[in-house]
């Protein structure tokens, strides 16, 4: 049977990267993260490439790796928090894959990026105004995934766990 890829959709610090890893080591499976790949492709750090390029080239490259890792097969995809923002990007994933939405509140989410300045869409003034907002306008595409895993107050063991679970019994 043809194993289906674990997609990790959220915002920006939910967790996607420190889960997908754990679910690496738990599945066996191998993990991508579409923002490395962007990083390695265009051989320089996102903030630098919305800069540069703005964010609409970003996204259009994005789109291009979503679609190529959405066709791997048996791999864990740790997604940029915009790629929801694409509906073919969602179909891409759900095409292949199971997708998961990490949800946070915003005070959880400012708590875990307030220490990190990578983020360009969180650098201003004030980070907690701008995840309220952005998360209040990106809900409904983040809702678009197969299933919605609660990530405030729990240790990455036990998401990991819930996620595990779902795909045995799939
Ligand atoms: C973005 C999230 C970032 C990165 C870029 C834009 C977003 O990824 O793709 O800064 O629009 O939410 P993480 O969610 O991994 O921080």
């Amino acid at each position: 049977m043809k194993k289906k890829n674990i997609c990790l959709v959220g915002f920006m610090g939910a967790g996607k990267s420190r889960i997908g890893q754990r679910l690496a080591q738990l599945t066996g499976y191998s993990i991508v993260s579409t923002d490395s790949m962007i990083i390695e492709k265009e051989g320089r750090e996102i903030a630098d490439i919305f800069k540069n390029r703005g964010e609409s080239y970003f996204r259009q490259i994005e789109k291009t790796i979503v679609a190529k890792t959405s066709r791997m097969q048996g791999v864990i995809i740790d997604c940029g928090g915009g790629v929801v923002l694409d509906p073919i990007n969602i179909a891409n994933l759900k095409a292949n894959g199971i997708v998961f939405y990490l949800s946070a509140t915003p005070e959880t989410i400012y708590n875990r990026v307030k220490s990190e300045s990578h983020r360009p869409l969180l650098n201003v003034s004030n980070p907690m105004d701008a995840i309220r907002d952005l998360l209040d306008k990106r809900q409904s595409f983040y809702e678009q995934a197969n299933i919605i895993i609660h990530t405030d107050d729990r240790t990455v063991e036990d998401i990991c766990l819930e996620i595990t679970n779902i795909i045995q019994n799939d």
